[in-house]
């Protein structure tokens, strides 16, 4: 049933009749966050989904402007994959999630060609791009962030920082006004958290792959609702984008970092859509 829903194609310029997202995946945090003041995470993006149960275009996850008309966000916020362009809708230049809203509408989702549905986030190239209607009007609230340069390497240690309006706790949403959160968070080598993933799940798969890259300590992390979110670090004195909000066992766990889809394995397929802003 739900599946003929999602099947259904939008209708052009009237509201897509889609039911919420499924239960059990939630999309809709920031652990151990404060509000973030004006102007300093100018990329943050809020991607909306309409709820009939609410008759509003609600938050389902965070995403970046990586070009005036170009979101970066993760696959699995947009699956599944009948769901067509129209069915989204995106907020720029937001700090309180809802608060005159003016949203866009999406003309093209472009998944990684990789993700795979079944094993979800989890499975890696969890990467999305969605083509907006025009392109966002740029101010000191609304502004693209930088990619990095796919040799870049994250040194584990280094601080980043994270961003969205996600669950505060694990199962805790962001109460109104739903200031958007930040919070700082070490980066955390892929071994280290591979085996820390590892130990718990005591599989001998491989849990955490080279295209995803760990952040978070204990209180300190991403949760339910940040995904697609960017993950900034700073490089010689410019914001740069290093990951993408995917996953994680609970939130701010000490024997669990957040995992993030690492950007430097994605920046050259991601340029084969989006023009380098400022241009060369
Ligand atoms: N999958 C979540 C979402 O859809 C993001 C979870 C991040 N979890 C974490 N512990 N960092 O919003």
């Amino acid at each position: 049933m739900l599946w003929l829903l999602l099947a259904l194609p939008c209708l052009g310029g009237s509201v897509p009749r889609a039911p919420d997202p499924r239960p059990g995946r939630e999309l809709v945090g920031i652990v151990g966050g404060c509000d973030v003041s004006a102007r300093r995470f100018p990329w943050q993006v809020s991607l909306r989904f309409y709820s009939l149960r609410h008759g509003q275009w609600r938050h389902v996850c965070g995403g970046s402007l990586i070009h005036p008309q170009w979101v970066l966000t993760a696959a699995h916020c947009v699956q599944p994959e009948e769901l067509e362009a129209c069915a989204f809708r995106v907020q720029v230049g937001q700090l309180r999630l809802y608060d005159h809203d003016e949203l866009t509408r999406v003309v093209k989702i472009i998944r990684h060609p990789q993700f795979n549905e079944s094993l979800a986030a989890r499975g890696g190239a969890d990467v999305a791009l969605l083509e907006l209607e025009a392109p966002a009007t740029l101010s000191e609230h609304v502004h693209p962030v930088s990619l990095p340069p796919a040799f870049l390497r994250v040194p584990p240690g280094k601080t980043c920082w994270v961003t969205g309006w996600g669950d505060i706790m694990y199962r805790k949403p962001l109460p109104p006004p739903y200031p958007l959160q930040e919070v700082d968070v070490p980066i955390v080598g892929n071994e280290d958290c591979g085996r820390q993933y590892q130990n718990h799940s005591g599989g001998p798969s491989e849990v955490i792959r080279e295209d995803m890259l760990c952040a978070g300590r204990e209180g300190r992390d991403s949760c339910q609702g940040d995904s697609g979110g960017p993950l900034v670090c700073r490089w010689n004195c410019s914001w740069v984008q290093v990951g993408v909000v995917s996953w994680g066992s609970f939130c701010g766990h000490q024997d669990f970092p957040g995992v993030y889809a690492r950007v430097t394995s994605y920046v050259s397929w991601i340029r084969q859509y989006v023009p380098r802003f400022p241009g060369p």
